[in-house]
């Protein structure tokens, strides 16, 4: 008999792991942890990735192209005792769960010589890049070093918008830009075309119906850039946290950015299969020679 007054054992064990602010509560990520449940998750995922990781495999490196898809695979197995040691365990404004993933799969499958990020934020996602590539020279940048509360010792942090840095990259060929800084994708587009870079990874590429998605969102996004039923000067409006925002649509600005766009793909949400948030629309984009 079940019931108030039943003196069955409880049906859940609890075991405190970390002493939880009050505030920080419902940013704690949450995982499964059973070995038999994981690799459910990771077969379920695998399937999800894999035309992706098929379509991407072609823009790689050359020198990145054999053993893609293995490097991939290893990355998500190993995915969650990686983001338990994170340094940085509330990430909010920055990568969680899902979009972390994905810059960890992508960075060990591009196996990339050099890492340019733009948006350190808290040092989340430059940590990620070092653990997935080891040996890659690292840059991050961010126009405030506010919120940032980890430093890797081998990655260079600067406090500057990447286009003004006296900065010189070698190894462009063998690069992955990561723009996470909630700028224009028109104006990163170009300017990353320009500086020789051909591999880019946009965050927050929402179309011009889901601007509302993230707080200042990059205007012009790569969406709205390939979007053909915006108009020149065709106002956009939304409203997020109590303010009303709105923006115009130019397309001169568009054409530019949208002739160096060799091709580009949306990455799969992974929520339907992690039950995490959901991610941030993040896009691989091959820029054109
Ligand atoms: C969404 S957060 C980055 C999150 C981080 N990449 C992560 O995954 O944890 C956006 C960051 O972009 C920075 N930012 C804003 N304008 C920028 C600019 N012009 N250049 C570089 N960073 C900028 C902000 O200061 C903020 O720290």
């Amino acid at each position: 008999m079940t019931g108030s007054g039943s003196a069955e054992a409880p049906r859940v064990t609890i075991r405190r792991l970390v002493e939880v602010p009050e505030a920080e509560r419902g940013f704690q990520p949450r995982r499964m942890t059973s070995p038999a449940e994981l690799a459910r998750r990771n077969a379920a995922l695998l399937q999800l990735v894999a035309p992706a990781l098929e379509t991407i495999a072609a823009w790689a490196p050359a020198g990145a192209r054999a053993g893609l898809r293995d490097r991939a695979e290893a990355a998500l197995q190993g995915f969650d005792a990686l983001h338990d040691r994170r340094p940085v365990a509330d990430n909010r404004g920055g990568s969680g769960f899902n979009d972390s993933l994905w810059l960890t799969l992508l960075a060990r499958a591009f196996a990339p010589r050099l890492v340019i990020e733009s948006g350190t934020h808290k040092g989340h996602s430059a940590w990620l890049f070092r653990q997935a590539c080891p040996d890659a020279e690292i840059h991050s940048f961010d126009i405030s070093w506010d919120y940032l509360k980890h430093r890797e010792a081998d990655v260079s942090y600067h406090r500057e918008d990447w286009s003004e840095a006296d900065q010189k990259f070698s190894d462009t060929a063998e690069s992955l830009v990561f723009f996470d800084d909630h700028m224009s994708h028109a104006r990163r587009i170009e300017e990353a075309w320009a500086r020789g870079f051909r591999l880019l990874l946009l965050d927050d590429n929402f179309p011009a119906h889901q601007l509302h998605a993230t707080g200042g969102p990059p205007l012009p996004s790569l969406a709205m850039l390939l979007d053909p039923a915006l108009r020149d000067g065709q106002e956009l409006s939304w409203t997020r946290n109590g303010k009303a925002y709105s923006t115009v649509f130019r397309e001169a600005e568009a054409t530019r950015a949208r002739g160096l766009v060799a091709a580009h793909l949306v990455l799969p949400e992974l929520a339907p299969v992690t039950a995490q948030p959901p991610g941030s629309r993040l896009t691989v984009v091959k820029l054109v020679e």
